[in-house]
């Protein structure tokens, strides 16, 4: 019996779309059956993002209350051997459609007992968003036994200008000396060797075991000092979500004041408590270095930071 392979995935400029083309090539040249299902949020949500648009994804982003999809194309109770879950992520939570997804009775019963391999693409904060996938993977009853993280490989500072710009823009080339945003052409086409290994896999039904299947193949690299830059961020996105969620639904006007606010403060934040957060962590490396040791082990599961030897 030919295996079969569900890819749920969404992209708006097209970085995601390119990633899931290289990594599932491998598969169906292994004679595996493929169904792409591309999510369709309802309305979709633009690209590029008109400033406060873009902004007012930030509250239901963080509070896991997605504006739905249109229903599936492929129907809920098929069959798959295997499901991947192509995500970005939208201010340290899954992308909402994403979200929207895993929390929809048609996603639940795709993922109900299956095996669920999760590959983020993101500027390169990814840690919270990943507790929040694994939730949400195990609520709808799917078993996650493989992650693959790919981040922006410029250097963190050049991303706060880089990624913004993509995104209001629609432009990711090189700019004031900076380089092109987002996941390089490189890092793009390697993601084919996940692909040989779970097509490796699957012709051993290894899928079928509780283990990982892409140990060994660099899948994620975890950055030991935007870990706690990500917990800090998340207590406060938990308070200005709320506070925004307050003032109105998303969509309504009524919200843009305390959006602008905390517009004001992500920029605040950026200019001023990353750069001194960072230095103070160099500082205090010695005391965190047990920390964050065990945060990296943890962050790392289930598939690993090792290379191919
Ligand atoms: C509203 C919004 C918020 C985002 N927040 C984050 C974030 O918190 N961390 C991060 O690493 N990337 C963040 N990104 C970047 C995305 O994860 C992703 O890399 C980018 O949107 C490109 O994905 P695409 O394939 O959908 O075009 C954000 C993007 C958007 C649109």
């Amino acid at each position: 019996m030919k295996k079969s392979v569900l890819v749920v995935s969404y992209s708006q400029s097209g970085q995601m779309t390119d990633i899931v083309s290289a990594l599932t090539r491998p598969l169906l040249d292994a004679g595996i059956r493929l169904h792409h299902e591309v999510l369709r949020p309802q309305p979709a949500f633009p690209f590029p993002w008109p400033f406060f648009a873009f902004l007012d994804v930030f509250p239901e982003s963080v509070r896991l209350e997605p504006r739905p999809n249109q229903p599936p194309v492929v129907a809920a109770d098929a069959h798959f051997d295997l499901v991947i879950l192509a995500w970005t992520v939208w201010y340290l939570s899954p992308a909402q459609p994403m979200t929207a997804f895993l929390q929809s009775d048609a996603g639940r019963r795709l993922l109900r007992g299956r095996p669920v391999v999760s590959v983020v693409a993101c500027r390169n904060m990814w840690l919270s968003a990943f507790d929040a996938l694994k939730t949400l993977v195990a609520e709808a009853g799917g078993r996650l036994v493989d992650h693959v993280a790919l981040t922006d490989a410029s250097p963190a500072l050049a991303t706060f200008i880089t990624t913004p710009r993509w995104m209001l823009t629609g432009r990711r080339d090189r700019y004031m000396g900076l380089p092109p945003a987002g996941v390089n052409a490189e890092q793009t086409a390697a993601t084919a060797r996940f692909g040989v290994a779970l097509a490796d896999a699957l012709a051993q039904d290894m899928e079928k075991r509780d283990a990982p299947m892409l140990r060994g193949l660099a899948a994620v690299e975890v950055v030991p000092h935007l870990m706690l830059s990500e917990r800090a961020g998340r207590r406060a996105f938990a308070v200005w979500s709320a506070l925004i969620r307050h003032c109105g639904r998303a969509g309504q006007r009524r919200r843009i004041p305390a959006l602008g606010l905390f517009a004001l403060y992500l920029v605040l934040m950026i200019l001023t408590v990353v750069p001194v957060s960072l230095l103070l962590q160099r500082l205090a490396a010695p005391l965190l270095a047990r920390r964050l040791a065990a945060l990296r082990q943890r962050y790392e599961q289930p598939s690993g930071a090792a290379t191919p030897s």
